[in-house]
C-alpha cells in the first residue's frame, strides 16, 4: 500500500486514456465516496457530483471539455465527475463575507483533489478540467442553468507511464516561520 506522500508522487493529470475501457461501479463510488468526504469551510459541502458513465452521453460531454486544441484526450475518458457549485451554509457564507475569501470554490477544489487522489489509489488516472462549455454540459446533464459548473475531474485507465513531476523549488514555495 502507497503511503500518503507516495500517492500524491504518484497521482498526475492524465492525458491519454485507454479508450472503451470501463470503471466498475463500486470503483467509482469508492473515488467520489473520498470527494464527499472532503472537508469544507464551516462543514458547508456546497457541492454535487454527477458522475457521466453512459455510452452515449459520455462522449457528448466529453466533446463539450474540447476547444481550441485543450482536452481532446477526453474523449477516451471512461467518466466524468462533474462538480457542481451548490449553496453553502449560512456560516460558511458570513465567513466568506467578513474575511473576504471565497471559500466555496476552495471546498470544490479540495473535494477534486480528493477524487484525483482516491482515483490513484484504486489504479485509475485522472485529470481535473477546468476548461469546458459549460452551458453545453449543463444542457446535456440537466444542471440547472443558473447553477455554476465549477470543475470537472476525467477519469480512465492510463494509457502512458508516469512522468517527472514539474514542481517550483522547494526553497521558493517554502519557508519555516517567516515569509
Ligand atoms: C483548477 C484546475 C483546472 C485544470 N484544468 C485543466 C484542463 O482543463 N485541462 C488539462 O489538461 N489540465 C487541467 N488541469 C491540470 C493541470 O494542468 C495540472 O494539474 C498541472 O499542470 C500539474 O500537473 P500534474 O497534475 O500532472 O501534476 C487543471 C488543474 C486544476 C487544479
Amino acid at each position: 500500500m502507497k503511503s500518503f506522500l507516495e500517492l500524491a508522487q504518484a497521482r498526475q493529470s492524465d492525458r491519454s486514456f485507454e479508450p472503451g475501457r470501463t470503471i466498475e461501479r463500486d470503483v467509482l463510488e469508492r473515488i467520489v465516496e473520498a470527494g464527499r468526504l472532503a472537508p469544507s469551510a464551516c462543514n458547508g459541502q456546497p457541492w454535487h457530483f454527477t458522475v457521466v458513465t453512459d455510452s452515449e452521453l459520455l462522449p457528448q460531454v466529453g466533446k463539450a471539455t474540447s476547444s481550441l486544441g485543450m482536452n481532446r484526450f477526453v474523449k477516451d475518458a471512461a467518466a466524468l465527475v462533474l462538480i457542481t457549485h451548490e449553496p453553502t451554509n449560512i456560516t460558511s457564507k458570513l465567513g466568506c463575507g467578513i474575511k473576504d475569501k471565497d471559500f466555496p470554490m476552495m471546498d470544490l477544489g479540495i473535494a477534486s483533489a480528493y477524487i484525483t487522489l482516491a482515483a490513484e489509489d484504486e489504479g485509475i488516472g485522472s485529470c481535473i478540467l477546468g476548461w469546458f462549455d459549460e452551458k453545453k454540459i449543463k444542457q446535456l446533464t440537466g444542471i440547472p442553468e443558473k447553477k455554476r459548473l465549477m470543475l470537472i475531474v476525467a477519469l480512465g485507465y492510463a494509457a502512458k507511464p508516469k512522468r517527472k513531476k514539474i514542481r517550483k523549488e522547494w526553497s521558493k514555495v517554502v519557508s519555516f516561520e517567516k515569509y
